[in-house]
Formats: C-alpha cells, sequence, structure tokens
C-alpha cells in the first residue's frame, strides 16, 4: 500500500488505472470504514481510501482542532483491509487557497434534519467531496449508511452533474449491543457508551410501531421525550421516506428512522430503514 500527500503524486499513482473505487473519510478510523474498503475492493481495479479532516464540514463551535488525526493507525488498519492508495493531504495541499467556491446541495434535502441543526454542513461535505472526485476521478465510491443523509445529498450531487461514478452504500457497523459504530464513540465516557445504545433501540422503536400503525408524529414525539428522560438531548427522531427524507404520506412503505442526540458533550446520529 502506497500513501500520499500531494495531487502530483495521486496522480502518478493512479496514471495506469482506469477505474478506481474510493472510500472517502476523515481518517481515526473503525471496523466501519474497514467494512466500506473492503466493500470496494472488488468493485474497481486499484482501491483507494482518502483521509482529509475537512474543516469546511465543522461549525466554529465544533469538533474540529481535537478531531483525532491518527494516520499510522489508520494506515495500518488500511493495509489490513486490502487497500492500495491512501490520498492523504496537508490542508494547504487541499485548500492552498480559501475555498471560496462551494456546491450548494438543494436546500430541501440539506437544510432538513443534519442540516438544521449543522448549517452548511451539506455544503462543506458536497465541496469537499466534488474535490476528492475531481482529485481521484474514481469510478466507483462507497459511502456508510451511518451517515444516512450525507449519502442521499451525494448520490443527488452525482446525478445532478452527472458525473460518471456509480455510488455504493455500505451498511452500518454495530458493535455487540448495537451501537452504530463512529469516530466520535470514543469521545463517550464508560457510563456513556454502556447508554449510547438506547438511540438505536429508540430507533429500532419507531420502525415497530410505525409499521404496528402508531401515528408517525406520536412516534416521533414519543421518541424524543424517552431519550430526554434518560438524559439525553435529542436534535429531532423523525420518520421519513428513505429517497427523498421529506415526511411519509399515506401508504409509503420505503422508510427510515434517523436520530440525532447528545449525550454529555457529544452528538450521536443513527438511522434505521423499516
Ligand atoms: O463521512 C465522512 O467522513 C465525511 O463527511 C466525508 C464524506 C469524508 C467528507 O469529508
Amino acid at each position: 500500500m502506497r500513501i500520499v500527500h500531494t495531487l502530483p503524486e495521486l496522480r502518478e499513482a493512479l496514471s495506469a488505472h482506469r477505474a478506481p473505487a474510493v472510500v472517502p473519510t476523515m481518517g481515526n478510523l473503525h471496523a466501519g470504514h474497514l467494512a466500506l474498503v473492503k466493500q470496494a475492493k472488488p468493485l474497481g481495479d486499484v482501491t483507494v481510501a482518502s483521509i482529509f479532516v475537512n474543516r469546511l464540514q465543522f461549525l466554529p463551535h465544533e469538533d474540529f482542532d481535537r478531531y483525532p488525526r491518527t494516520l499510522q493507525a489508520d494506515a495500518a488498519q488500511l493495509e489490513s483491509a486490502g487497500c492500495d492508495l491512501v490520498f492523504a493531504p496537508a490542508e494547504d495541499e487541499f485548500y492552498p487557497e480559501p475555498q471560496t467556491f462551494k456546491v450548494h446541495p438543494d436546500p430541501k434535502l440539506a437544510d432538513i434534519l443534519e442540516g438544521q441543526f449543522r448549517p452548511g454542513f451539506f455544503t462543506g461535505v458536497a465541496t469537499v467531496v466534488t474535490k476528492l472526485f475531481m482529485a481521484v476521478q474514481p469510478r466507483f465510491a462507497v459511502f456508510g449508511k451511518k451517515d444516512y443523509q450525507q449519502l442521499m445529498v451525494i448520490r443527488q450531487l452525482v446525478r445532478q452533474f452527472a458525473m460518471p461514478i456509480t455510488i455504493v452504500a455500505g451498511e452500518t457497523q454495530r458493535a455487540d449491543d448495537g451501537l452504530a459504530l463512529s469516530s466520535r464513540n470514543g469521545y463517550l465516557s464508560a457510563a456513556e457508551r454502556a447508554e449510547a445504545v438506547q438511540l438505536s433501540l429508540a430507533l429500532k422503536r419507531m420502525g415497530e410501531q410505525v409499521r404496528a400503525g402508531v401515528d408517525v408524529g406520536r412516534v416521533e414525539v414519543e421518541a424524543m421525550a424517552a431519550l430526554e428522560q434518560r438524559g439525553w438531548k435529542p436534535d429531532y427522531m423523525v420518520v421519513r421516506r428513505r429517497d427523498d427524507l421529506q415526511a411519509p404520506a399515506a401508504g409509503d412503505t420505503s422508510l427510515v428512522a434517523l436520530g440525532a442526540a447528545k449525550l454529555g458533550a457529544t452528538r450521536l446520529i443513527d438511522n434505521l430503514e423499516f
């Protein structure tokens, strides 16, 4: 496995390949990312992972500065997962001047849910992913369903710009108790870690209730209240249509429950299709 840090090195390393498969990451990798790399492996003729903590998608009060930078450990894990090439640019390599040109996703998709609580987040994601796609020129790109709304934004980005890239979705990897794997789980105390599974349990319950015919609005309100009672600060607990993340109409069956909530100082997100 080769690690490159600059765009010329990346282009040179990819020059003999026609169909790269890329897994974009911000590093601090866990088994969830490695599953995406393994999923990418049979797709293309070279498997590339990018590691870049993208300042554009963090709000001023968020964890950009303390987000763990763990390149050596990440590289060892990527190599064991079968990755061929790692692109890990320094910030001034990837953003040599302020990135004032940006990619603005459709507000209908990007200003709801995560975008409501993290304004500008999906503009930051769409901008860096577009730039990564132009750098790597992948034929395939794999994104985890854990960031469900991100996956939808990227699908729309690729579709509307007619980018010749197939977006592949990876299933969320979970710990034994059901907690979705996330780089931010590392911020949890032992007590918070034990409590954290309640988010996925609440989402599971929401799906079961909606399937049993309980009114969606009531299910959402009860899920928020249940988490609040346990000491969480939920931002949203909602049931949406899978394809456009809008509120379901009567008869819609392809649904997903999505939630985001703070446990102590750590904000967790999760979702479950049902
Ligand atoms: O999901 C992530 O880790 C990031 O949002 C991504 C897609 C690498 C863009 O910075």
